[in-house]
């Protein structure tokens, strides 16, 4: 069977390690899983520990320098049967949510047909904010597909709903979106 292509977009939350262990196990079920980050997920986790656990080139630059003449965020899109934002933060969802695309992350998302689904990991105070709750509805309405946080320890120290998922509810979930 055709290997699967899965882009992981990975967005600067304290939950950007648990990136990682996902793409442990998506390739332990040989996916191939294609990472693009943002500029800020770049403080939490580094692109050599996702190139190394992916074992593809870490896409995080929309205007760096093509290998091919081809345009990054138009052929990742292309290439992608599934796109997961994980972790993902308050302001990819808004920015998503409003259609601005100023990285690559957001241009490859919104240049894609391929099925969505979305991670959030954030405060709580984050997470229940009515913007936050507005952009999440309106991701929705478009088709795009929501892995719920779960209550649980908040990096800020609290307990409360914004723990990203579980791991096994994330692989489930993606594995059920793929077939
Ligand atoms: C220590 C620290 C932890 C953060 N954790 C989160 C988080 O879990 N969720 C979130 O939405 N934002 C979090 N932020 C804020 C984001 O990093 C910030 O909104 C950033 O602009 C997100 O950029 P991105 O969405 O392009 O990756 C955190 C910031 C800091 C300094």
């Amino acid at each position: 069977m055709k290997q699967k292509n899965i882009i992981i977009g990975i967005t600067g939350g304290i939950a950007a390690y648990k990136a990682c262990e996902l793409i442990n196990h998506l390739r332990g079920k040989n996916y191939n899983v294609i990472c693009i980050m943002t500029r800020q997920a770049e403080e939490f986790i580094t692109p050599l520990t996702l190139e190394t656990l992916s074992g593809n080139k870490v896409y995080k630059d929309m205007f760096e320098l093509p290998d091919k003449r081809e345009i990054a965020h138009v052929s990742l899109a292309e290439k992608a049967s599934l796109i997961v934002v994980c972790p993902a933060t308050a302001n990819i969802i808004g920015k998503l949510a409003s259609g601005i695309c100023d990285d690559l992350l957001t241009a490859t998302i919104i240049s894609s047909t391929s099925p969505v689904l979305i991670a959030p990991a954030m405060n709580d105070k984050m997470y229940r904010n009515k913007i936050t709750q507005r952009n999440i509805e309106t991701l929705k309405k478009v088709g795009y597909k929501f892995i719920d946080p779960i209550r649980g320890h908040l990096a800020c120290g609290y307990v409360g709903v914004g723990h990203l998922a579980g791991l096994t509810e994330i692989l489930k979930r993606i594995e059920k979106t793929l077939k």
